[in-house]
C-alpha cells in the first residue's frame, strides 16, 4: 500500500508536468483527484490495511492529495502566463487605434439647446406636457370657441375617444397653471401636430417652443424686452424685431413677431405668436383649480410660441423640411 502511494505520486506529478494546455491539465486533475480518481480509490483501499497502520497511511494519503493539488495549481498558473504571453506577442501598442465613430446633435436639437440656454439665463424653467391632450387643455381653457377653425377635424388629429394630438404647445401653459401657483416663468419645447399636406415646407408634426410668465405686474414691456433680448442673443445684436398686431383667442393684445437678421438671410421672417394672457384664460384656470390665485385682477402675464423647424431651416439653409426627419446621415453630418 505504501509503495502504491509512492508510485502514484510519481505518476501524477509527471503527468501534470507533461500537460501542455489547460484542457490536458483538467483531464489530469479528474484522473487523480476526481470522484473516481486514483487518489480517491487508494483512500477507499484503507479498509484492507491493518488497523495500526491506518493513521500513518491516512497522513501519507493527505500529503499526496496536497502535493498533487499544489502541482496542479502551479502548472495551471504557468500555462496561463504562457498563453497570455503568446496572445500579446504580436501586439504593437504603438500602432494607431481605430477611433469609434462620433455622432453629433440634430440641427433642430442644436437650435433648441441654444434657445433653452438663453431662456434659462433669464430664469425660465423647463415645463413639459403630454402630446395626447384633452380638448379642454388644447382649446376650451385657451378661450377657443367650439366653432373655431382650429378645432375642425380637417385641421386637428382627433382620437376615437375624443382626445387629440395637441395642435400647439400652449396646452402646457394650462397644465402648468393648473398645478402651480404664480409666479410662473416657464418655457416648454415640444412636438405639435396639424393635419397639413406634407410638402417641402409642411409636416404633420413640427416642433414648437412655448413660453409663459405670470406674476403680479407683468407688462407688455416685459414681453417685448424678453423676446427682443432672446432673438438678439440667438441671431446677433443687429437683429431687428417687429411686433405686428394679430389675434389669438388666448392673448389680448396679441402680436405676431417678425425678425430680420443677417444669420437668417436678411429677409423679414414671420416667427412667433405672442401676447398678454387673456383674463378669460385665468378665469378658466381659477374655476378648474377652485381658488383665486390666478385672479386676473391680481396677476398678469405674457405668453409666446414659435416654431423651431423653419428657423433651423433658415439657419442651416435647408431647402426641404422633410430632410429634418429622414435620418439621412449625409445630410446630418453637415451639421456636426
Ligand atoms: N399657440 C400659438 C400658435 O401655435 C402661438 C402662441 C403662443 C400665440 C402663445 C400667443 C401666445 O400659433
Amino acid at each position: 500500500m505504501f509503495d502504491q502511494v509512492e508510485v502514484l505520486r510519481d505518476e501524477a506529478l509527471a503527468s501534470i508536468l507533461e500537460s501542455c494546455d489547460l484542457t490536458g491539465l483538467e483531464a489530469a486533475r479528474v484522473r487523480f483527484l476526481g470522484k473516481g480518481g486514483a487518489v480517491t480509490a487508494l483512500g477507499e483501499g484503507m479498509r484492507s490495511v491493518a488497523k495500526e497502520d491506518r493513521p500513518r497511511l491516512g497522513k501519507i494519503l493527505n500529503e499526496l492529495r496536497q502535493a498533487v493539488s499544489e502541482a496542479l495549481d502551479a502548472k495551471s498558473r504557468h500555462l496561463r502566463v504562457e498563453a497570455d504571453a503568446k496572445a500579446l506577442a504580436h501586439l504593437d501598442l504603438t500602432l494607431p487605434g481605430t477611433p469609434p465613430p462620433q455622432g453629433s446633435l440634430h440641427p433642430l436639437t442644436q437650435l433648441l439647446d441654444r434657445a433653452v440656454m438663453c431662456f434659462r439665463r433669464m430664469g425660465f424653467a423647463i415645463a413639459d406636457g403630454p402630446d395626447i391632450e384633452t380638448e379642454w387643455h388644447c382649446f376650451d381653457a385657451l378661450n377657443t370657441p367650439p366653432d373655431h377653425p382650429a378645432r375642425n377635424e380637417k385641421d386637428t388629429f382627433y382620437l376615437p375617444d375624443g382626445r387629440l394630438l395637441r395642435s400647439h404647445t400652449s396646452t402646457i401653459q394650462i397644465r402648468v397653471m393648473e398645478s402651480t401657483p404664480p409666479p410662473i416663468r416657464i418655457i416648454a419645447p415640444g412636438a405639435a401636430y396639424r393635419r397639413d399636406e406634407v410638402d417641402a415646407t409642411h409636416l404633420a408634426q413640427f416642433t414648437q417652443m412655448e413660453g409663459l410668465y405670470v406674476a403680479e405686474g407683468v407688462s407688455l414691456a416685459d414681453l417685448k424686452g424678453t423676446l427682443e433680448f432672446f432673438f438678439r442673443e440667438l441671431f446677433g445684436s443687429s437683429t431687428e424685431v417687429q411686433f405686428r398686431p394679430h389675434f389669438f383667442p388666448f392673448t389680448e393684445p396679441s402680436y405676431e413677431i417678425d425678425i430680420r437678421a443677417a444669420a437668417l438671410g436678411n429677409k423679414w421672417m414671420e416667427l412667433a405668436g405672442c401676447g398678454m394672457v387673456d383674463p378669460a384664460v385665468f378665469e378658466a384656470i381659477c374655476e378648474r383649480r377652485g381658488d383665486r390665485v390666478f385672479d386676473p385682477e391680481i396677476v398678469s402675464g405674457f405668453a409666446f410660441g414659435f416654431g423651431l423647424d423653419r428657423l433651423a431651416m433658415n439657419l442651416g439653409q435647408i431647402p426641404d423640411i422633410r430632410m429634418l426627419v429622414e435620418n439621412d446621415l449625409r445630410f446630418l453630418r453637415q451639421f456636426a
